[in-house]
Formats: structure tokens, C-alpha cells, sequence
């Protein structure tokens, strides 16, 4: 098993290029069934999750070919309703693929996710909300066995609670449905508001009606399209922490920093320096940090996906700090490696109390998930001796070329098998 060996602590300096989102090209990719046409996807990142997305879409029936940096989808031959829980256990947007199956065949046959460490992850809202659309369902042996008898029916949808997930399965969904679907308490992060437009480029009929309202008027025809997937913002957020807690000196590049603006005020607050241009935020590390209290939420609240790295940026901070979870129900796994490599950080239930004022030291660390694997990284970063983190499949499933990205900016950093 692969493992990352990690020592610092030098400065990191000089420009790092954000790959394109994984969380957008995920349900991206699933939204490509519903077309018979060619679909042209650039700024993919390669990583795993993209990897076991088209394996699954293949699965299915797709055609698949990269050319040059662009990834062509042909789906005249797909006609699988299938998803295997081989391809869907190792990672929950699977389920993605629920939506734009039934839209099209009407019926489909999809493996639960797995389970997750970061929480019990269900899919009800999902489920919940497809049935308001005609979907009859029962789950059998982990399979969601679906069938829309008279074909996807547009409805007024109300979401009991924000879901990225449920939302983009649902606006899939109601694009071939009959009719108008108006889709209430949306998830508005930007990989939805990309899907979105990825979907308006396909011919579909969508309209941010309010700030989280989308109205959908089923078509019955979808374009050849060509479409660039915006970037990555929780990998722009990780490297602006690696530049914060190595006091570093970075410009990233291929952002668009408004996008990311509650990140970018916080680490203002916090003692960086920022500055920002059209696709570009230039951060100067600070050698005082200062404490703040961070609640995550749902866009454009600080986001979840960025809770394990701020918490190791905290742990330098000169006072304590309180870093409240509100998305995930067990998301501190990262605490246990970091408290053995010097933190002080205790956990009473959805809150995290960092102390502040911490050395880190080197030491052999366990990766657990994708994001509390690249944590462990940014701590190592600070210290003088070798850590070695291992597990580190978790991270190779979101971070694209994490090694040679942070070596070119003067970290010692090496895989190792
Ligand atoms: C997506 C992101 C993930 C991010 C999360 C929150 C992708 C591929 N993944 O995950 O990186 O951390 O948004 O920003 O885009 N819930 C239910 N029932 C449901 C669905 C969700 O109770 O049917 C709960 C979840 O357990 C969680 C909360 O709702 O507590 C939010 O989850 P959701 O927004 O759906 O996350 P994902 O789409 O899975």
C-alpha cells in the first residue's frame, strides 16, 4: 500500500494551478445519459472519483474517449439501468446516476452507497423527492429497484433539508420530465450552478427563479455540447491553507476568487494577506495567527470540505478556537492524528475545541477520508522531521498530482510504496 512521506518545514512559494472541480464534474458526467448526442467534457481532473464515475457511466453503455484534454461521451449505444454496488460503494455520488436514469428509460436499478466514515450518509431526500415526481421505489438486498409507470412528472418539490446531492439528482431528473418542476430549498453551491449551466449548454430548460428556487420545464430533445468544468474551489481552499500554515507565499492560479470569498475573508481575519485579480489570489502567510470561531454550512457558509484543514491552520493560532460542525455528523476523525502530533483538541459532540499555540511534531499518521488525509499533509508541513501518512487512497480520490503540485512550490514531500 502506497504511503506519503512528509517533512518540513519550509516555506511553500511560488504559483499552483487548480485543477477543475470534483464535485462538479460528478454529477456533470452522470447528466451526460441523458443524452444520445456526443457530450465533449474539458477540465476534468484526473483523479479516482472521476475515474470510478466513468467506469460507472461505461457500466452503463457509454462510450467513453479522451482526446487531448477533453473527455467524449457518446451514449447512442447506452441502454443499461444497472449500477453495480461494485462501482458504488467506494463512492456515494453513484447515486447521480438514480435521476438521469429514470428520466430517460423510466426505470432503473441503482446499489445504495455505501457506508461512509464521515457520517451515515442517507439517500431518503433523494428517494423522497424523485417520488414526487411519479417514482415508485423499493429497496431490495441495498438496491434502489425504480420505476416511473407513467413517465417523470414535473411537481412543486419543497427539500425537508439542503442537499447538494439530492438537489442535482432532482434537477437532472425534471429535465426530461412532463411539464414544469419548481425545485425549492436548493443546494446552491457552485458545482450546482455549474451543473445548471452545463445543462442550459445541452438544450434543457432551467431558471434560477429565486436565490434557491429552480424552475424546470421539461424538454424532449438535448444538443451535441461542448462544456469546460469549473475549478476545483476546496482544492484553491486546501493550497490557500498550506500557504497560511507554512507562512508562505502563493499565487493560485485558474480560480475565480469571488467564488470563494467566504475562505478568502476568513483567512483575511485570521492575519493573511490576500490579494485577488480575475483568476488569480495571491496569499502572504502570516507568522501571527489569530483565532476565529467557524460554523460550517451550506453555500455560501464556510464549507464542510474545508473543516479538517482550517482546524490544523487553528491549531496555530494564538488563542483558542471553536470550530462547529454542522453539515457531517462524524467529521473529526482528522482529530485523533492531529492531537498525536502535538494538538490539543478536544471534541464535545458537533464541536471541536482547538487550543491553539501548537508545535506539531512529525509522526506515522493514518489517513481516514479524503479530506482529513490532506490535513495530516498540512501539519506535517510545519514540522521539522518525517511524517508518514498512510491510507492515502482516500486522497488520491480528489487531489490531482497533490505531490508534484506541492513539490514544485518547495515541499519535501514523496510517495512511496
Ligand atoms: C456533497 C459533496 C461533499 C460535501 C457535501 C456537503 C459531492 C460529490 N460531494 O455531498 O463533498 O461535503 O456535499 O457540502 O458533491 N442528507 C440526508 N439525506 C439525503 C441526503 C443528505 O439526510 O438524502 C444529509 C447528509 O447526511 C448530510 C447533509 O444532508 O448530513 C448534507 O449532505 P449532502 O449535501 O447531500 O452531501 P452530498 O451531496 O453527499
Amino acid at each position: 500500500m502506497q504511503k506519503l512521506e512528509v517533512s518540513g518545514a519550509n516555506k511553500l512559494k511560488g504559483q499552483i494551478n487548480i485543477s477543475g472541480s470534483k464535485n462538479a464534474s460528478l454529477p456533470i458526467l452522470a447528466a451526460t445519459l441523458l443524452s444520445d448526442k456526443k457530450v465533449y467534457l474539458n477540465n476534468l481532473p484526473k483523479v479516482k472519483d472521476i475515474e470510478t464515475m466513468i467506469n460507472l457511466l461505461k457500466s452503463l453503455g457509454s462510450i467513453t474517449k479522451f482526446n487531448k484534454k477533453n473527455l467524449i461521451i457518446d451514449n447512442y449505444k447506452q441502454n443499461k439501468k444497472f449500477a453495480s454496488y461494485n462501482l458504488v460503494k467506494t463512492m456515494r455520488a453513484g447515486i447521480l446516476v438514480l435521476g438521469p436514469l429514470l428520466a430517460k428509460f423510466g426505470n432503473a436499478k441503482v446499489s445504495l452507497p455505501g457506508g461512509c466514515a464521515i457520517g451515515t450518509r442517507p439517500v431518503d431526500i433523494h428517494l423522497k423527492s424523485l417520488s414526487k415526481l411519479g417514482v415508485k421505489y423499493k429497496i431490495i438486498q441495498g438496491y434502489v429497484h425504480a420505476t416511473a409507470p407513467k413517465g417523470l412528472i414535473g411537481s412543486k418539490i419543497h427539500f425537508s433539508k439542503i442537499s447538494v446531492g439530492a438537489t442535482e439528482n432532482l434537477i437532472i431528473a425534471s429535465t426530461l420530465a412532463k411539464g414544469t418542476t419548481v425545485l425549492n430549498n436548493c443546494a446552491i453551491e457552485p458545482e450546482v450552478k455549474d451543473l445548471v449551466n452545463f445543462l442550459i449548454k445541452m438544450g434543457c430548460n432551467l431558471k434560477w427563479v429565486a436565490k434557491r428556487s429552480l424552475k424546470i420545464v421539461g424538454v424532449n430533445q438535448i444538443n451535441e455540447t461542448s462544456y469546460s468544468v469549473m475549478f476545483d474551489r476546496i482544492e484553491a481552499g486546501t493550497y490557500l491553507i498550506a500557504a497560511a500554515v507554512t507562512e508562505g507565499n502563493l499565487k493560485i492560479k485558474n480560480v475565480i476568487p469571488k467564488i470563494i470569498q467566504t475562505e478568502i475573508n476568513i483567512l483575511k481575519k485570521i492575519g493573511m494577506k490576500i490579494n485577488t485579480k480575475k483568476n488569480e489570489i495571491h496569499i502572504i502567510g502570516n507568522k501571527k495567527i489569530k483565532n476565529i470561531n467557524i460554523k460550517t454550512s451550506p453555500y455560501p457558509g464556510f464549507p464542510t470540505d474545508l473543516q479538517a484543514q482550517i482546524m490544523v491552520l487553528l491549531c496555530k493560532g494564538n488563542k483558542k478556537s471553536l470550530i462547529k460542525e454542522d453539515i457531517f455528523e462524524n467529521r473529526f476523525m482528522h482529530v485523533a492524528e492531529l492531537n498525536r502530533m502535538g494538538a490539543k483538541i478536544s471534541i464535545k459532540a458537533n464541536k471541536a475545541l482547538v487550543e491553539g499555540n501548537t508545535k506539531f511534531a512529525a509522526a506515522e499518521l493514518m489517513a481516514t477520508d479524503l479530506r482529513a488525509s490532506v490535513s495530516l499533509i498540512l501539519a506535517a508541513l510545519t514540522t521539522k522531521g518525517k511524517s508518514v501518512i498512510n491510507r492515502i487512497y482516500h486522497l488520491d480520490r480528489g487531489y490531482e498530482n497533490i505531490e508534484k503540485k506541492l513539490k514544485k512550490v518547495g515541499a519535501k514531500i514523496r510517495r512511496v510504496n
